[in-house]
């Protein structure tokens, strides 16, 4: 017993560091595919968001409204809608939860 309880601490203490790892590498995955998600949003709304021509920029808007608006296409909410409606179909929820965080995080130029 003396000796196992060592050994039992020590499986513990090195689960959790591995499962830090795991988590941290976890975040790291989603940021990257956040980035790759949101690099295809830039084509048309401008890179990072901030230049638009005819289509709306994203960049340092509200994240409350993009969010809504994005959920509102995906449920054919919107009327006015040329592309959008199908392009938030292609993602989840919690997708457009965090594109709409990212662009609101991107600062206007
Ligand atoms: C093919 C071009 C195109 C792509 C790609 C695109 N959008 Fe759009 N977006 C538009 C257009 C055009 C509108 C105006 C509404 C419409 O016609 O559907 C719009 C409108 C919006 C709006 C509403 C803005 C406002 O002022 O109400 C949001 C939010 C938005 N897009 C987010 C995104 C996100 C997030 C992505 C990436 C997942 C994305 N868009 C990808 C063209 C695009």
């Amino acid at each position: 017993m003396n000796v196992r309880l060592p050994r039992a601490a020590t499986a513990v203490l090195g689960a959790c560091l591995l499962l830090g790892a795991a988590q941290q590498a976890l975040a790291d995955d989603y940021d990257l595919q956040l980035e790759v998600m949101a690099g295809g949003c830039a084509n048309c709304h401008g890179t990072d968001g901030t230049r638009a021509g005819s289509v709306p920029p994203l960049a340092g808007r509200d994240a409350d409204y993009l969010q809504e608006r994005l959920l509102a296409y995906k449920r054919d909410e919107v009327a006015d809608t040329t592309i959008m409606n199908r392009i938030a179909k292609g993602f989840s929820d919690d997708e457009l939860t965090s594109l709409a965080e990212h662009f609101a995080n991107v600062e206007q130029e």
